[in-house]
């Protein structure tokens, strides 16, 4: 008898997430109202206090916050080439160039010192991502004062880590989070900002909503040609259900990647320098990446994906390099630029990881990927 499909991600939908959001929708009022509101609020409170505003997607808020930095044509914004490609595109629909940088092969993080060195005169922002491990808020708020540029931090995967003892949005510059399924709470789909200031907060709030300002008299002015990202309410209240277990999930998804590297010491094929970094503080383990040894298997990237999902596990490829898509080939950038990021995006599949996974379905996962990556055959 085969186990239950395990699919490499899967939100936490419980019974009081479900009548929170009848009753919302039974109030009659779904699209944004109080329950963004006060989703807004909590998100405030889980980040120092700084204003946040959310969003209908990361994409959306890293979008209006390239906005308010004043990102446009002629500009270039220093961004990883390991990403997920919405990094690199909100910077190239603003009209600006994305400079890509490589990533160090432990944390997938952005290397600085190369972001450093990619700084010109037209480099308005770093635009750097928390992959598989928090970002240093002290490095970065070095990078900002040494080059005057501003920093958006794309933290799509990193709601619930901690850096330097504060969660991830409680200190830095303007700070992006994705609510999407697969991240470590989800409103369906969605996304927030954390801003410095109520000005600041104002003018996002403006650019989500067609740059709509109300006027004295009752009627309304623009100010800008703004978007239209604004959360519903039906998704906010469910963010708000969310939010209240983010910390419960992420000891969870902590302990299911201990479990993992348990599950697969001693490997000589699946050494340390192909997982994660285990010693990795505050972490919010959004997922469990893992470089297969491609040159000691038998089988492809693609036939693994396809033979662990004959055994009953989803797996993911957490990225593709970015500048080696067709998109970007076609602005310039070529294989060979950025070793790390290209092993990455050739070699890496990402592992089940949830918080209702069990330690018996870590063990599944590790002994099919111990076989696998032995398998003689497809
Ligand atoms: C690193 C990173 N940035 C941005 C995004 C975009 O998030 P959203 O789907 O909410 O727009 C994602 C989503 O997977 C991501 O992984």
């Amino acid at each position: 008898m085969s186990a239950a499909f395990l699919p490499f991600a899967r939100p936490v939908i419980d019974e009081a997430m479900v009548a929170a959001v009848a009753d919302t929708l039974r109030s009659r009022w779904i699209a944004s109202g109080p329950q963004v509101a006060a989703f807004e609020a909590a998100l405030s409170a889980y980040a120092g206090g700084r204003p946040v505003r959310s969003f209908t997607s990361a994409t959306g808020a890293m979008s209006v916050a390239l906005e308010l930095l004043g990102v446009g044509p002629g500009d270039e914004v220093v961004t990883p080439a390991q990403s997920f490609f919405a990094s690199a595109n909100v910077i190239e629909r603003a009209g600006a160039r994305a400079v890509f940088v490589d990533v160090e092969l432990a944390t997938r993080n952005i290397d600085l010192a190369q972001a450093a060195a990619a700084v010109t005169p037209r480099t308005k922002a770093l635009l750097p991502v928390h992959y598989n491990a928090p970002l240093d808020p002290a490095a970065l708020a070095a990078f900002r004062a040494r080059h005057g540029v501003r920093v958006l931090e794309d933290a799509a995967l990193a709601i619930g880590s901690v850096a330097g003892g504060r969660p991830v949005g409680a200190t830095g510059d303007l700070v992006s989070f994705s609510f999407h399924p697969n991240k470590n709470m989800t409103t369906i789909e969605g996304g927030a900002l954390v801003l410095n200031d109520a000005a600041e907060a104002a003018r996002a709030e403006r650019l989500r909503f067609h740059g709509i300002a109300r006027l004295p008299d009752g009627t309304r002015d623009l100010e800008m040609a703004g978007g239209k990202y604004n959360l519903s309410d039906v998704s906010a209240r469910l963010g708000l259900a969310q939010l209240a277990r983010l910390g419960e999930w992420c000891a969870a998804r902590e302990r299911l990647a201990m479990a993992y590297f348990e599950g697969l010491a001693g490997d000589e094929l699946l050494g340390p320098e192909r997982l994660p970094p285990r010693e990795n503080p505050g972490h919010s383990w959004n997922m469990f990446t893992v470089l297969l040894p491609l040159a000691e298997m038998a089988l492809t990237r693609q036939a693994f994906i396809e033979a662990m999902r004959r055994e009953g596990i989803g797996v993911g490829i957490s990225y593709e390099a970015i500048h080696l898509t067709t998109c970007y080939r076609a602005r310039g950038w070529r294989e060979g630029q950025f070793p790390v990021s290209e092993r990455i995006g050739r070699e890496t599949v990402s592992l089940p990881l949830f918080p209702e996974m069990t330690p018996a379905d870590v063990e599944r996962v590790c002994a099919a990927l111990r076989r696998l990556v032995r398998s003689r055959g497809a």
